[in-house]
C-alpha cells in the first residue's frame, strides 16, 4: 500500500498539465473488444490500476492483452471462459461491463454482482432490466448473474428510468449483435458513451443517435475487431483546475475537449476565477483573487459531474462564506467530509447536501482516502493545509490519476509517495 506525504505549497500552483486518456472511456472500450473475434486496438490509454484490473478480467476470460506506451491490444481469439469472478468485480465495478458483450456474443456468461462501494450500494438493476429487454434470460444465484439466450439476442426497446452510464454501456454493447433493431431511450449523454459509440462503429456496428438520449441500434451478425482513440479525462482535468483555484494559482490543462468540462469551467467562473479556453486546452487563473462561495448540484452530463463533487468541496473549503453542494446522482457520496473536518474544515451534511462554511484555516495531519475522487480532494486540501499531511490508501487515487506526483510537481505541488511496507510492488 502507498501513502502520500503532501506539503503546504510555498506558492500557488502554476503551469501546464497534459491530460491523459479517460479511465471511464477505456474501461467500456476494453469490454467492447469481446464483441469481436480478433485483435482490437485502443490508443491514448492511461497507465492506471483500473486498466490492469480490466486486463486481468479479460485474461481470465481467455483474452491476450499486450501494449506498450499508451496503446492496448486485446486478442479475444482465446475467449472461452465466460465468467468474471467476484474478487475482481468487487475491486472494480466496471468489470461488470463484460456481461453485455459475453451474453450477446456467446449466448451465456456468469458475472459476479459488483457489490457496494465506499459510499454505499451501487445497484445494477438497470443493466439487468435492459439486457432482459433485449431478450436475455437473467438468473441471480449466489451473488452471480447468469445471463443466457438461445441463439442471438432478439433485441428490443428499453427506456432507462434514470440516466445510467454503466447500464447504457452494457445494453448498448449487447444491442450491436442482437437481431433486428433495438432502441435505448433516455440513454446517458456522458462523453464516454460517444467514445464507445465511435469505437463500436469502428467494429462495424450500426448505431444512430450519437450524442442524444435515443440510441437506435441495427443489430449485425458479427463485428470486426475495433480500432479507436480514447477521449481525454474530463475529471482529471477538473481536478488539476481545482488545484489552481484552491491555491489561488493559475493552471492550464492541455489535450482536453473543452465541451466535456463546460459545467466545471462554469463553476470556476461563478467563484470569480478567470477562465480561458482554447480548442484543446483550458486555463483557470485565480491569482490574487477573492473567490466567492457558490451553490451547485451535481447532475448527469452535461450538468456538473458527481465525480467533481469532492474536489470542488475541497476547493470551496478555502473560499470564505457559505457554499452548498448537493449530489443528486449519489446522495451519500460524502466519505471525504469527515477527513476534511479533521483538517479543520467546517462542513455540515444534511441528506444529499453539504454546507461548507469556507475560509477556515486547515491544519496538515494524517488523513485517509476512501474512494478515487475523495482521495484527490484530500490531496488538494493538504496542498493548502498548514504544514505537512499524510494521505493514506493512495491506491484509490492510482485508479484514476496517471503519473499524479509528476504532474503535480510540474505545477509546484509537493506530493511524495511512500510505501507502507518495503516489499510493496507497483500495482
Ligand atoms: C459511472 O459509474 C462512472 N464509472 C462513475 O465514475 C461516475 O461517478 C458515474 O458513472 C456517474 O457519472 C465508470 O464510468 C467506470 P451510473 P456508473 O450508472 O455507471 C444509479 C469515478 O470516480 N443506478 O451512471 O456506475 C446509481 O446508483 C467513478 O470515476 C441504478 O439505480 O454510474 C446512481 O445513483 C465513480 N441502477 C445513478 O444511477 C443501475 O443499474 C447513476 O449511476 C445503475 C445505476
Amino acid at each position: 500500500m502507498y501513502r502520500f506525504e503532501v506539503h503546504q505549497v510555498k506558492k500557488p500552483l502554476e503551469g501546464e498539465v497534459q491530460i491523459s486518456g479517460a479511465k471511464n472511456a477505456v474501461l467500456a472500450v476494453m469490454a467492447a473488444a469481446l464483441l469481436a473475434e480478433g485483435v482490437s486496438e485502443i490508443t491514448n490509454v492511461p497507465h492506471l490500476k483500473d486498466m490492469k484490473t480490466m486486463s486481468d478480467v479479460l485474461r481470465i476470460i481467455g483474452c491476450r492483452i499486450s501494449g506498450e506506451a499508451h496503446q492496448l491490444k486485446i486478442d479475444t481469439r482465446g475467449a472461452d471462459h465466460l465468467e468474471a469472478p467476484y474478487e475482481l468485480v468487487k475491486t472494480m465495478r466496471a468489470s461488470f461491463y463484460v456481461l453485455g458483450p459475453l451474453v450477446a456474443r456467446f449466448g451465456r456468461c456468469r458475472v459476479s454482482l459488483p457489490g457496494g462501494c465506499a459510499w454505499g450500494p451501487r445497484p445494477v438493476d438497470l443493466h439487468l432490466k435492459g439486457l432482459e429487454a433485449l431478450g436475455a434470460k437473467i438468473n441471480l444465484t449466489r451473488g452471480y448473474v447468469e445471463a443466457t439466450c438461445e441463439g442471438r439476442l432478439p433485441g428490443g426497446t428499453f427506456n432507462f428510468p434514470i440516466s445510467s452510464v454503466g447500464a447504457t454501456v452494457n445494453v448498448l454493447m449487447a444491442a450491436t449483435l442482437a437481431k433486428g433493431t433495438s432502441v435505448l431511450q433516455n440513454a446517458a449523454l456522458e462523453p464516454e458513451i460517444d467514445n464507445l459509440v465511435d469505437y463500436l462503429v469502428s467494429m462495424g456496428a450500426k448505431i444512430q443517435g450519437r450524442g442524444t438520449r435515443t440510441l437506435t441500434v441495427q443489430g449485425v451478425e458479427s463485428l470486426r475487431p475495433g480500432k479507436g482513440y480514447t477521449i481525454p479525462d474530463r475529471i482529471e482535468a477538473g481536478t488539476y483546475l481545482c488545484g489552481a483555484a484552491i491555491t489561488r494559482g493559475c493552471v492550464k490543462v492541455t489535450k482536453i475537449i473543452p465541451e466535456h468540462i463546460a459545467s466545471t469551467l462554469d463553476a470556476f467562473r461563478e467563484m470569480g476565477c478567470k477562465v480561458d479556453v482554447g480548442n484543446d486546452w483550458a486555463q483557470v487563473d485565480a491569482r490574487g483573487m477573492e473567490l466567492k462561495p457558490i451553490s451547485i448540484s451535481t447532475l448527469p452530463f452535461p450538468g456538473f459531474p458527481t465525480d467533481m463533487q469532492a474536489p470542488l468541496m475541497a476547493t470551496l473549503v478555502s473560499v470564505p462564506g457559505n457554499s452548498l453542494i448537493q449530489d443528486t446522482v449519489y446522495n451519500d457520496r460524502f466519505k471525504h467530509v469527515a477527513e476534511l473536518q479533521r483538517m479543520g474544515a467546517n462542513i455540515q451534511v444534511n441528506g444529499n447536501t453539504a454546507t461548507i462554511k469556507g475560509g477556515t484555516k486547515l491544519e496538515g495531519t494524517e488523513i485517509m482516502g476512501s474512494d478515487l475522487r475523495a482521495t484527490a480532494a484530500l490531496v488538494l486540501a493538504a496542498l493548502v493545509a498548514e504544514g505537512e499531511s499524510t494521505v493514506s490508501r493512495v491506491y484509490h487515487l492510482d485508479r484514476g490519476y496517471e503519473d499524479f506526483e509528476n504532474k503535480m510537481a510540474k505545477i509546484g505541488g509537493v506530493v511524495i509517495r511512500h510505501s507502507d511496507d518495503e516489499d510493496d510492488d507497483a500495482f
